[in-house]
């Protein structure tokens, strides 16, 4: 209760800081400047009203200071801003009261002296007034609305966490995405050092032990979990965090209550999370990062086939395209209805280059395909209207990387799909005017959901 009393008079007290402070600022200006007007006009003495508009600013900002000092202990400034503001205002103080003293006595020192004094202090309360306004605005406040040219010679450009992310193999939810959100926006008054609320941000371990009212992470319930509920009060609330400075954004927020809700799982990497579709929009929106499984040829890393094995191939009447200009792999077809085992065999030299395969209306027969069981890249085969059957298709079940393969009009029969699913990666099969059974298949999309059978 007493702790409860001495905070609350603290705040109530430090509010009259900034309405206190913009009285003896004005005192001082409209000391220096009247010295100034004085001089210039050449008076012969100068006004005692000088050296009392200095001792009435002393006065009025020792009492802004007063007020200031118990508005710093509420802990809602960041500490590194308050230390220079806090001291450089005592500092001020004290020349005013000197101000007062030197100014009694106008002669007895140099005009040039006064000169440089009234300038020191000048300068001192401009810095003074930018540095209240960064503690209560945030660093960014004065040059918000700045022209570019003038806020890139002032500001570092925020560089999104996305440029380290790209090209990492694991990114850790919580290390990658969400502390880095937290070191910016709250780290400041949450470490080791300086604890506001009892909380310490800095470590897994030290966030999940809380802060003065018990711990502020409940792993699987956000409504409950204190840390969320302090970022989405209002921001005119007096418990709203972080309560100076930049909030976090709606983004943030959401990647929050996912992870959260997700069991807050410290050590969880995106490629073992549950991802529901809006938090991989928001991956994709805020942070750059794809959570779309790459199909197996864009993953594939391989030196070009060699030109001349190509250049033989293609004479033999073999259509041979590269998949992209930074895509090694080959997409290869055949057509005529002159393939034979020699060319086949002269294709099995490319073998791991070619993933996209079609030898569509051509002459392929089962005995053939025991060659393209050897293609470990291959990742789409076109066989449709061909003499091929279901003996064909059993050497091709140790095709690992397959995901398509098109059987329409052959001769193949249930006895296929057997041979098919033994495939991990396959997802469609066309099989529009084959002996299959389309009532049976019906039952057998219920059992492979992630096979698609095409009619
Ligand atoms: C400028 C300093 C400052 C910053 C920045 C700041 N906080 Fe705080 N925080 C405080 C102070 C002071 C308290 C204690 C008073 C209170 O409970 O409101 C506190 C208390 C809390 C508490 C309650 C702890 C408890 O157990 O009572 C939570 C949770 C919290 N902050 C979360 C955050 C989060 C999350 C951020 C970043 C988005 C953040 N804070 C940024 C100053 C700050």
């Amino acid at each position: 209760m007493i702790l409860f009393l001495a905070f609350d008079f603290t705040n109530f007290i430090g509010r009259f800081h900034p309405i206190l402070v913009h009285l003896p600022i004005g005192f001082l200006l409209l000391a220096i400047f009247m010295e100034w007007y004085e001089r210039i006009v050449k008076r012969k003495q100068l006004s005692f009203l000088i050296s009392f508009a200095w001792l009435l600013s002393g006065i009025g900002g020792a009492l802004a200071a007063l007020c200031g000092w118990w508005l710093g202990e509420t802990g809602l400034y960041l500490e590194n801003d308050l230390f220079w503001h806090r001291w450089l205002g005592i500092l001020i103080v004290l020349l005013s009261f000197g101000g007062w003293l030197l100014k009694k006595k106008p002669t007895e020192y140099s005009g040039v002296f006064h000169y440089v004094f009234n300038v020191l202090v000048l300068s001192l309360i401009l810095f003074e007034g930018h540095l209240g306004g960064n503690l209560t605005h945030g660093q960014d406040y004065l040059l918000q609305y700045a022209p570019r040219s003038i806020k890139n010679i002032f500001q570092k450009e925020d560089t999104l966490q996305r440029i380290d992310l790209i090209g990492k193999d694991s990114i850790l939810v919580y290390h990658d995405l969400i502390e880095p959100s937290f070191a910016k926006k709250c780290f400041a008054c949450h470490n080791a050092e300086v604890k506001r609320g009892g909380l310490n941000m800095e470590h897994p371990d030290s966030l999940m032990v809380g802060g003065e009212s018990g711990p502020v992470l409940v792993s699987g319930n956000t409504l409950e979990s204190e840390i969320f509920k302090r970022i989405t009060l209002s921001q005119k609330n007096t418990k709203f965090m972080p309560p100076v400075g930049e909030s976090m954004t709606y983004s943030e927020i959401q990647l929050l209550d996912w992870w959260i809700n997700n069991g807050a799982d410290f050590a969880i990497s995106l490629k073992d999370a549950k991802l529901d579709e809006s938090v991989k929009s928001l991956l994709l929106r805020t942070y750059g990062i794809d959570t779309t499984p790459k199909p197996w040829y864009e993953t594939v890393k391989i030196e070009p086939a060699d030109s001349s094995i190509i250049k033989d191939v293609s004479s033999m009447g073999f259509v041979i395209k590269r998949l992209g200009f930074t895509n090694n792999l080959l997409d290869v077809k055949f057509e005529g209805k002159d393939l034979s085992d020699e060319k086949l065999q002269s294709l099995s030299e490319i073998s791991e280059h070619v993933t996209w395969l079609s030898f569509a209306k051509s002459n392929i027969s089962d005995r053939g395909l025991k060659y393209v069981a050897e293609f470990k890249n291959l990742t789409r085969l076109q066989l449709e209207r061909t003499d091929i059957s279901d003996e064909g298709i059993e050497p091709l079940s140790v095709l690992e990387h397959l995901e398509t393969i098109n059987l329409y009009e052959t001769s193949v029969s249930e006895k296929c799909l057997g041979y098919l699913t033994q495939i991990p990666s396959l997802k469609r099969v066309y099989l529009w005017r084959t002996n299959l059974n389309i009532e049976k298949t019906g039952l057998f999309n219920e059992e492979h959901p992630h096979l698609e059978i095409i009619f």
